[in-house]
C-alpha cells in the first residue's frame, strides 16, 4: 500500500515573512492529515519556514539542487546547504526549469543522483507538452524522460515521481482523472521494465497540474495516483489544506 504525498510547489512566490504566515495558517488545518504533507519553498524561505514548521507534520522541500558538492556555480544551491536547514525533499526537473532554464534529462539525472546520495528525496517531474500529446507522443516522451532522467538509480523506492502534463500546469485545465490514471499507469509499467516490477509497484507517483480542492478527491481516488504536486493552490492555506484533506 503506497502512502499518498501531497506537496506544495510555491515556485517564485512568497517572501520569507509571507511564507511563515502561510505555514502558520496551514499547520492546524493539516495536523490530522493521513498523507505526507510537504512544502517546497523558494531558497530564501527555507530557513524561516523550516523554523516555523518544526514539531509539525509538515515536511520541508526545496525547488532545485545542484549536483556538485560545492564550487563555482553562481546562483546554485548544494545538497549540503539544504540538508543543514532541514530540507528532506527536492523538486527536480520541473517543466518550468526545463522550459526556461535549460534543464535537460541529463541535468535532471545528475541532480537526482546527487540528491539520493545525500539522502534527500527527489521529486522528479516528467510530463508532455500539448503538442506532444496531440501528436500522440506522450508515451514516447515520458519513456525518454524516465530512461534518461533516472539512469543509474539504485533504489527506485527512494524517489517520488510527479507526472505533470505541461498543458495542465497553471492553466486551469486538469487532465481528467482517467487520463492521469492511465498515463501514470504507463509510467509505472515503464519503471517496471527499466528497474523492477516490485519497486515500480512501490514508488509514489503524484499527479500535478491545476489540482485543487474541487478535483483532488476524484484524482486521488484513482488507483495509480499517489498524491499531488500543487502549484497555485498551494499558495492559500485553505486551498492547500482542502487538497491535503481530500478524504475527510
Ligand atoms: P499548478 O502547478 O497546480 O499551478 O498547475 C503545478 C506545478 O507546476 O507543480
Amino acid at each position: 500500500m503506497r502512502k499518498a504525498i501531497i506537496a506544495g510547489n510555491w515556485k517564485m512566490n512568497k517572501t520569507p515573512s509571507e511564507g511563515v504566515k502561510l505555514v502558520e495558517e496551514l499547520k492546524p488545518l493539516v495536523a490530522n492529515a493521513d498523507c505526507e504533507v510537504v512544502v517546497c519553498v523558494p531558497a530564501t524561505n527555507i530557513y524561516a519556514v523550516g523554523q516555523a514548521i518544526k514539531g509539525s507534520n509538515i515536511k520541508l522541500g526545496a525547488e532545485n539542487v545542484h549536483w556538485a558538492e560545492s564550487g563555482a556555480f553562481t546562483g546554485e544551491i548544494s545538497a549540503d546547504m539544504l540538508l543543514e536547514l532541514g530540507v528532506e525533499y527536492v523538486i527536480i526537473g520541473h517543466s518550468e526549469r526545463r522550459q526556461y532554464f535549460g534543464e535537460t534529462d541529463e541535468t535532471v539525472n545528475k541532480r537526482t543522483l546527487t540528491a539520493l546520495k545525500k539522502g534527500l528525496t527527489p521529486i522528479v517531474c516528467v510530463g508532455e507538452t500539448l503538442e506532444e500529446r496531440e501528436g500522440n507522443k506522450t508515451e514516447e516522451v515520458l519513456k525518454v524522460q524516465l530512461t534518461e532522467g533516472l539512469k543509474g538509480i539504485e533504489d527506485l523506492t527512494k524517489i517520488v515521481i510527479a507526472y505533470e502534463p505541461v498543458w495542465a500546469i497553471g492553466t486551469g485545465k486538469t487532465a481528467t482523472s482517467e487520463q492521469a490514471n492511465e498515463t501514470i499507469g504507463f509510467i509505472r509499467k515503464t519503471l517496471g521494465e527499466l528497474f523492477c516490477e516490485k519497486c515500480a509497484a512501490q514508488v509514489q507517483i503524484q499527479y500535478g497540474g491545476s489540482m485543487k480542492p474541487g478535483n483532488a478527491k476524484e484524482l486521488m481516488a484513482m488507483e495509480e495516483i499517489d498524491g499531488g504536486l500543487i502549484g497555485g493552490a498551494a499558495l492559500k492555506a485553505e486551498d492547500f489544506a482542502g487538497i491535503v484533506n481530500y478524504n475527510k
